[in-house]
């Protein structure tokens, strides 16, 4: 049956289809712990990942070097459509080559990153880009549109919360646990502020993909929430 449905649809749209069906979003704000949860379930099922905010924070990286404003949509769009950026398999991210692994993941990187996520040009040209992740034998991708806009037929979309004075709490101790200097309240109403633009934009606004399993992971740690996800991932239909 699904042959036949996938008999009408052009080829490259029923390629699209069927590989999708290994693909299990995690959508989310931000510090909601998508990245870690969907990197350890990628790792349990040996499945790929693809961390697309580190493709937005890296294209606003490009900007800045390139001298180009993060509000330039024409301008970030040339940039997106060929970013020439590589994920290693020892987790480093490199852009044209150099090691910028810790230079995306500053406070401003994010607020960079959230800045040149408005553009729907910049959006697009990431299109092909996040899609080609999809290899077998199979694909976990986090972000803020995986559900929505990039994998709509995913096989599972999770949408991953917690409180915002949760999300600020993990922050602060992930940074203090690197040595690097935190202060509570500024990191809660930095994310409240990114989660403030990222809702609100018109283009691909942060919202659960219809049908998403909502997840909240307040009062759960690393392991139940993973938990949580290969369960609805082993009941899926
Ligand atoms: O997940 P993150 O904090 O690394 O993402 C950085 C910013 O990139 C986030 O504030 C919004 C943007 N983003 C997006 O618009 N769409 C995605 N799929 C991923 C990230």
């Amino acid at each position: 049956m699904v042959a036949c449905n996938l008999d009408r649809v052009p080829a490259s749209l029923a390629a699209l289809d069927a590989r999708q069906a290994l693909v299990l979003t995690i959508d989310g704000p931000t510090a909601s712990g998508k990245g870690t949860i969907a990197q350890r379930v990628a790792q349990s099922l040996g499945f790929h990942y693809l961390d697309s905010g580190a493709l937005y924070r890296v294209a606003a990286l490009a900007a800045t070097r390139a001298g180009v404003s993060l509000d330039d949509a024409a301008a970030l769009a040339d940039i997106g459509a060929s970013l020439p950026v590589r994920f290693e398999p020892d987790g480093r991210v490199l852009l044209a080559g150099d090691d910028v692994s810790e230079a995306i993941r500053t406070e401003p990187a994010g607020q960079a990153a959230s800045r040149v996520a408005v553009h729907p040009p910049l959006r697009e040209a990431l299109l092909a880009l996040q899609r080609g992740f999809q290899h077998a034998p199979g694909l976990v991708a986090d972000g803020r549109d995986m559900g929505t806009v990039v994998f709509p037929q995913a096989a599972l979309k999770v949408f991953l919360t917690a409180t915002p004075e949760s999300r600020a709490d993990r922050r602060y101790k992930q940074l203090i646990e690197k040595g690097i200097s935190a202060n509570l309240m500024a990191l809660l109403q930095d994310l409240q502020q990114r989660d403030a633009r990222d809702q609100s934009r018109a283009v691909a606004p942060l919202k659960p993909a219809q049908g998403a399993y909502l997840l909240d992971s307040t009062g759960l740690d690393v392991d139940q929430t993973v938990e949580q996800v290969l369960n609805r991932w082993a009941a899926r239909r």
